[in-house]
């Protein structure tokens, strides 16, 4: 497995922070080349100068990913750039948090464009090129696709629908030898905690997440290019998010007991 990337292409949405970011190191320390896309154009130039210590070709390809044609643009100049493409991983997400009650349709709506049509759309224009180098096409999820908790609604529907496309395109693109992997992590520090309900990055929001449950970024890498390198349809990770999503798919009326609790505190 640690040959499979050597000399590879990949791209990476939201590559400047958190998983993606980590993701774009644990490739290049495979061998890969990395294109790195998100909004921010500096934190893309920060991981640009760590993969290139690491003596690989990086390039940052600043672009929204709710926006088609610089989704578009974006996969030619990272072709263009690094003469192909073996690996895509739409990565690029946010959460919009509250109760369903407060979420406005903006509220809904932003959070499924960013989160699912991004992913769609990156997919789409990534999917051409995949085909010519029989590569591999991932989709950052979440164990939240499965594990509901009060509160989070927005971000959970976004992720169910993440693992709906996901495993739909590993069934359109199996023909072809492409595959597309669902990597569902659970919690991983990262900076998802401190962008608000807007996509807007604010470092003194505070990370209420549970940091005993927490991963660091890189091992959680490791384990997501270890996915992908094995063509998984789908992966669960941490040890926590696993337990939570095997229980969320084969005992849900437990974990329907659990968020009746939590919804009461
Ligand atoms: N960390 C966890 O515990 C955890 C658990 C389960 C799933 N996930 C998923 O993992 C993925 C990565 O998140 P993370 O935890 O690493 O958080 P993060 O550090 O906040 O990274 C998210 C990245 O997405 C990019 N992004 C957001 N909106 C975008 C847009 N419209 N266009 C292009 N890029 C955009 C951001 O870059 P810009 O702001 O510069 O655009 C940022 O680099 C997300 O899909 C998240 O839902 C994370």
């Amino acid at each position: 497995m640690a040959a499979v990337f050597r000399g590879s292409q990949a791209w990476i949405t939201g590559g400047g922070s958190g998983l993606g970011r980590a993701m774009a190191l644990e490739l290049a320390k495979r061998g890969a080349n990395v294109a790195v896309s998100g909004r921010r154009e500096d934190r893309l130039q920060e991981v640009v100068a760590e993969v290139e210590e690491l003596g690989r070709t990086a390039v940052a390809v600043p672009c929204d990913c709710t926006d088609e044609a610089q989704v578009a643009q974006a996969v030619q100049t990272v072709v263009d750039r690094l003469g192909g493409l073996d690996v895509a991983i739409a990565n690029a997400g946010f959460s919009v948090s509250g109760p369903v009650e407060r979420l406005t349709a903006d509220d809904w709506r932003r959070q499924l464009d960013v989160n699912v049509v991004g992913a769609a759309i990156t997919a789409r224009h990534a999917i051409p090129h995949l085909r010519a180098t029989r590569g591999r096409l991932a989709l950052v999820g979440s164990v939240a696709a499965l594990v509901y908790m009060p509160r989070m609604a927005a971000y959970q529907a976004s992720k169910a629908a993440v693992l709906a496309l996901g495993r739909t395109l590993a069934m359109e693109l199996a023909p072809d030898g492409v595959s597309c992997t669902v990597l569902q992590p659970g919690f991983v520090e990262s900076e998802l905690a401190q962008v608000d309900n807007q996509g807007r990055f604010d470092p003194e929001r505070p990370d209420r997440r549970p940091s005993a449950l927490m991963w660091r970024a890189e091992p959680a890498a490791r384990k997501m290019i270890d996915a992908v390198a094995r063509r998984r349809v789908e992966y669960s990770f941490t040890g926590h998010g696993r337990l939570g999503a095997f229980l969320g798919r084969h005992v849900p009326w437990l974990m329907q007991l659990a968020g009746n609790r939590m919804a009461r505190r």
